[in-house]
């Protein structure tokens, strides 16, 4: 299968390139600009696309495109700070524009090329210095009016540079762009298909595993069945796949799941109840960061547990995703502060027993999806809401007791009965398109507020309601709830739920918040 690079240089639309590219259907990796060469090149490379970046070129350290790159001959595309790297590489010439441009522009192509055919298009900028002066060999090929040399490339050695962001959606035909390039430019075969994605991780699994047993947790979630799905796909029964009810879940959730395995994937999924371990572990943790981490580890132990059933130390499948393999690798490089302890990165104990197996690991939320679809899981397995995997703990704010629990329990079941009654409870886009919510869930706070029931002083918990619309999750805004129907889901949850006396909806979005509440 042919693959494309890319090298982050730091820019915070690094993954939509790559995400632009894997739409195109032809495989890519994202890689930090400064990785050792041996990970990134490979006998399959058909081409570089180099990212934007925050830097200035001729800053000192600032990032510069790596040897192995220029001598690999293959073609390159560099956008934004890439092609200004690339531009200083080649020994063209780079300068501040004075001032940053940012936003919307018009680019009108000036020159024929294998990339973006004649016309005038709205393209997106965000820069502060632009290419003064083109490598020699390069031409302009297309210019807007504060880049003169919006797009340059040199046709020869297939060197080609943009100053916008074709990645972004304010580009409309960016998708477009970065397909020419990868497909006209860089002659990638375009066979990377849900399809072609089953074929190989299944011949990829059962290289790995051989004639060893795989231990699955499943969490429900569409990454874990997935995941799942494709090692029984490849090695049958040397799948056990448990289901630990952690005490964490949600009203109903262990039988849905199990009878959902059973019927849709022919997997017998065995219920595993660690909930006393669980609520023991989390006994007076109130640190959010300390409850991941309890939770995680814990996690192991039962999975290790499990596992001296199954004799020799059996591989443990992980339903890790590119996102979060992507966000580790960035985080350990630049050290950036982490908002949350997220996912199945970095969680682990140091002293895991298990060889791990992620058939995920190199595939983006929706690749996960058609993948699923592709294999005949049911779409309300598909589209379902993701949950997190510390469940109701990073709800449940303050201590986590079973009384308490139940009280959480109970509102958030309010709250998803009313939702999915009212035809709300769908994964809705983030753009407004489509009525419904990406993600719904109750909160219960550690505050006590003054109530009043039946003539008699109440003194008890409140509970927030979180509904949020967005496409990636990295960014979100609240939903726009219809009034009366929040109304009949406050009156709900403080008549039915026990030490329940108010109920607030929030209406803050992502950023500032984070869509969970810990
Ligand atoms: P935040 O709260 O960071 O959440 O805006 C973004 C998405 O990630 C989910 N989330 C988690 N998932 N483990 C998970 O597996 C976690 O610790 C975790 N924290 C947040 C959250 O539900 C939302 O979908």
């Amino acid at each position: 299968m042919d693959e494309i690079r890319i090298l982050d240089f730091g820019s915070q639309y690094a993954q939509l390139i790559a995400r632009r590219i894997r739409e195109a259907h032809v495989y890519c990796e994202l890689h930090p600009w400064d990785a050792p060469a041996e990970l990134v090149l490979g006998p399959n490379v058909r081409g570089f696309v180099l990212s934007g970046g925050p830097a200035s070129v001729y800053a000192p350290d600032a990032p510069q495109v790596p040897g192995y790159v220029l001598e690999s001959g293959l073609p390159i595309l560099g956008i934004c700070y890439g092609m200004q790297a690339l531009t200083a590489a080649l020994g063209g010439v780079v300068a501040p524009t004075g001032e940053r441009e940012y936003g919307p522009a018009e680019l009108h192509t000036i020159a024929r090329n294998p990339i973006i055919d004649e016309g005038r298009y709205k393209v997106w900028m965000s820069h502060g210095d632009r290419v003064e002066q083109p490598p020699e060999g390069f031409k302009v090929l297309a210019s807007s009016d504060n880049s003169p040399a919006a797009f340059i490339g040199d046709t020869s050695r297939r060197y080609y540079g943009v100053q916008f962001h074709p990645e972004v959606h304010h580009t409309p035909q960016g998708a477009q762009f970065l397909k020419q390039f990868v497909i006209e430019v860089c002659g990638a075969k375009a066979s990377w298909t849900p399809e072609s994605i089953i074929l190989e991780s299944v011949r990829k699994i059962q290289e790995q595993v051989r004639d060893e047993r795989v231990l699955a947790a499943v969490s429900g979630g569409v990454d874990s069945s997935v995941a799942a799905a494709l090692v029984h796909k490849a090695v049958g029964e040397q799948l056990v796949s448990i289901f630990v009810d952690n005490g964490l879940l949600r009203a109903g959730e262990v039988r849905q799941v199990v009878q959902g395995f059973r019927k849709y994937l022919g997997i017998e999924l065995v219920p595993v109840d660690a909930k006393d371990k669980f609520l023991s572990q989390l006994k007076s943790v109130v640190d959010p960061e300390e409850k991941r981490r309890v939770i995680g580890e814990t996690f192991i132990r039962v999975f290790e547990e499990q596992a001296l059933d199954l004799g020799r130390p059996p591989f443990l499948l992980q339903g890790t995703i590119y996102p979060d393999v992507v966000e580790s690798q960035a985080a350990d490089r630049s050290k950036v502060d982490r908002i949350k302890t997220h996912h199945n990165v970095g969680g682990l104990p140091a002293d895991m027993q298990f060889k791990l197996v992620e058939p995920l690991r190199y595939l983006f939320k929706d690749e996960v999806r058609a993948v699923g679809e592709a294999m005949g899981l049911p779409k309300d397995l598909v589209w379902r809401q993701p949950f997190p995997g510390p469940g109701l703990a990073v709800r449940c704010l303050g201590e986590i007791n079973a009384e308490r629990l139940n009280r959480l329990r109970a509102a958030d079941e309010i709250f998803n009965q009313e939702l999915a009654e009212s035809g709300l409870l769908i994964l809705a886009s983030g753009d407004g398109s489509m009525q419904g919510t990406s993600q719904a869930f109750a909160v219960l706070l550690p505050v006590h507020s003054v109530g009043v029931m039946g003539d008699q002083r109440t003194y008890q918990e409140a509970i927030a309601l979180r509904a949020v619309t967005t496409d990636d999750f990295m960014t979100a805004d609240w939903a726009r709830l219809p009034h009366d129907l929040l109304a009949r889901i406050a009156n709900r949850i403080v008549n039915e739920v026990q030490g329940v006396n108010r109920v607030v909806y929030d209406i803050t979005s992502k950023p500032p918040a984070t869509i969970e509440w810990e």
